[in-house]
């Protein structure tokens, strides 16, 4: 017997294939840069809000409420489910995650519309979760069609609809929403991230339909980003099969103490979201003068476009101290860009900036040839 040989072990070896194919997802902070890159609402927190979380008695020695009565309480208020119809998570992020333990897993398919929200295939990815893409059609509308014969294959137990799609900003028809809830006999998960930008929900349906699940976050109109809550509704005994896969504890003590406290605020929040779809329509309006640009229209707080060559922008965008979302290739358009508004004074000099770009690059200004 060797007892002195050495195991060499390579714990790469030792993970599912998936896994090895999967990236880490990175996100860097880069100091002084405005950031118009990741949809977030860019004005502080609500006059006098701040103060009042962090004067808020809370007990940071102690294990949070798992069940967050008071938080689902007061989003029962917001959003007319009852408590027990949500359920909450570390973001939306989790959320998803949650959804794919629960319904998906090995053997099991959900089904997606690309080009959307890549979380959805990463979290696919990480619980073993088949995909099965169905392409938006040309104009970027949903191939209802397409997904209805999806979903008829038996491994298929999930469907996730996002509208406003990130990262088209594409509203899908209420309808055809609806009928794939009807029809398709699989749990449905509506992500409505973007909800309080487009005015546009389908949570009054919950109490029809057990296989309909809708899902929220305060990390976009509510700028709560970097406290990380989103949340799930449906109906009581669909909402109690997600729980039995969440952690107990996975909403802290503070992000609970705050999501309550927004919900106090909500016309301030109301006029943040008024001017935030203002702005994003007036960089609409300037894209979309920029000659070689294809610029999407969009019900959400941000806008994909096509610039004559996005990797050029991007950069040119950075080196001015504007942060927008390079897209990489996506599915259906190809490379793209995406940005959401910064505060208005910010937007001002973004719009500078463009036509600085566009000057340099002997890119036209639509309606000011000649000028
Ligand atoms: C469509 C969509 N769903 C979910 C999320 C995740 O949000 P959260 O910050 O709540 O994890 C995002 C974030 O960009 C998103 O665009």
């Amino acid at each position: 017997m060797n007892i002195n040989k050495e195991i060499m072990v390579d714990p790469l070896d030792l993970i599912r294939p998936e896994i090895r194919r999967l990236r880490a997802y990175k996100s860097i902070i880069y100091p002084g840069v405005v950031k118009m890159d990741a949809n977030e609402n860019p004005f502080p927190w609500p006059e006098g809000m701040k103060q009042i979380i962090l004067n808020g008695d809370i007990t940071f020695n102690r294990y949070p409420d798992s069940s967050a009565s008071e938080l689902k309480t007061a989003i029962a208020g917001y959003t007319g489910v009852n408590s027990n119809q949500i359920l909450l998570g570390n973001g939306s992020d989790e959320v998803i995650q949650l959804i794919l333990a629960t319904f998906g897993g090995m053997g099991k398919s959900v089904v997606l519309h690309p080009p959307t929200f890549g979380m959805y295939t990463a979290a696919a990815c990480v619980s073993g979760t088949g995909v099965i893409k169905v392409p938006l059609r040309e104009g970027l509308y949903l191939d209802t069609e397409g997904v209805l014969t999806a979903a008829d294959s038996p491994e298929v137990s999930t469907i996730i609809l996002c509208s406003p799609n990130n990262p088209t900003g594409t509203l899908f028809e209420r309808g055809e929403l609806l009928l794939l809830v009807r029809e398709t006999g699989k749990i449905i998960i509506m992500d409505e991230a973007y909800a309080e930008f487009s005015g546009e929900s389908v949570i009054d349906e919950i109490k029809n339909y057990p296989n309909l699940l809708v899902m929220r976050t305060f990390s976009k109109a509510f700028a709560l980003a970097g406290l990380r809550l989103g949340y799930l509704l449906g109906q009581a005994a669909t909402i109690d099969l997600v729980n039995r896969v969440k952690q107990p504890f996975n909403v802290n003590v503070f992000t609970q103490r705050a999501g309550i406290i927004a919900l106090n605020y909500l016309e301030q929040y109301r006029k943040q979201i008024e001017t935030i779809k203002a702005e994003t329509v007036k960089l609409y309006q300037e894209l979309n003068k920029i000659s070689g640009f294809k610029v999407y229209p969009t019900q959400a707080n941000f806008i994909l476009f096509q610039p004559d060559d996005p990797d050029v922008w991007a950069e040119e965008l950075f080196v001015r101290g504007f942060l927008v979302r390079h897209m990489g290739n996506l599915p259906v358009l190809g490379k793209c860009l995406r940005v959401s508004p910064g505060l208005p004074e910010e937007n001002t000099v973004f719009i500078k900036a463009l036509r600085e770009i566009s000057s340099k690059r002997g890119t036209m200004i639509r309606g000011e040839q000649g000028a």
